[in-house]
């Protein structure tokens, strides 16, 4: 069967430049046959464990996506040298137990293999980057992270003047050797 790749674009802003760097990614992954699908959370609500059961609709759906993805990969820009509000959120209804109460038990993102990049300032999104890996490193999730810390890539002025990201050769190779990295690593 196809291998699939759920995408996590952490900013929900439409222009995103994290998911401009997303489709350098899709590409790569295309090339070696993998599926790329996108996880829209916008409509997932804040977590609160007075409503997390019955789990609502919305939550639902990304939980399910999740569990059925043969990878993730993360391209998020950085909030204040971590992660955006929304992601978090995101993560926290993610790493709840399949089975309702089941803790201890698997979550979606139970022995997931995971990718992170991100595109933000000049740290190239360092910071964010460290907390991704350091949540997806816990042995708590088991994930397989490929690639370490991943690609980060710096804006330029003119991002935020034209709408459009530009990418260095080097950052983009980058980026496609973390796609080969990944589509080897869920290889049969
Ligand atoms: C609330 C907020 C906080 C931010 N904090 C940082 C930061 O700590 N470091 C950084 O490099 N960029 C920071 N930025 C800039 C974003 O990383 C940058 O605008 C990024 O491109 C947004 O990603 P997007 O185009 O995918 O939405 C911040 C932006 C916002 C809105």
């Amino acid at each position: 069967m196809t291998k699939h790749v759920t995408f996590i674009i952490g900013s929900l802003r439409k222009g995103s430049f994290n998911a401009q760097f997303a489709t350098i990614a899709a590409e790569a992954l295309a090339h070696r046959g993998i599926d790329v699908d996108y996880l829209d959370f916008a409509d997932v609500p804040v977590f609160n464990q007075d409503t997390e059961q019955p789990t609502p609709t919305a939550a639902d759906r990304v939980r399910t996506q999740v569990a059925e993805a043969d990878a993730l990969w993360v391209f998020s820009p950085e909030y204040n040298f971590s992660y955006p509000g929304g992601l978090k959120n995101l993560l926290d209804w993610l790493s709840r137990p399949i089975k309702p109460f089941d803790f201890g038990g698997p979550t979606p993102l139970s022995g997931k293999t995971v990718a992170i990049a991100s595109v933000a300032g000049k740290s190239a999104g360092a910071g964010v980057r460290a907390k991704l890996a350091e949540l997806f490193r816990s042995p708590f999730t088991n994930n397989t992270l490929i690639g370490g810390e991943g690609t980060g890539a710096s804006l330029t002025p003119d991002a935020f003047a034209t709408g459009t990201a530009s990418f260095d050769e080097e950052t983009r190779a980058k980026l496609v050797a973390q796609a080969e990295e990944l589509a080897a690593a869920i290889a049969d």
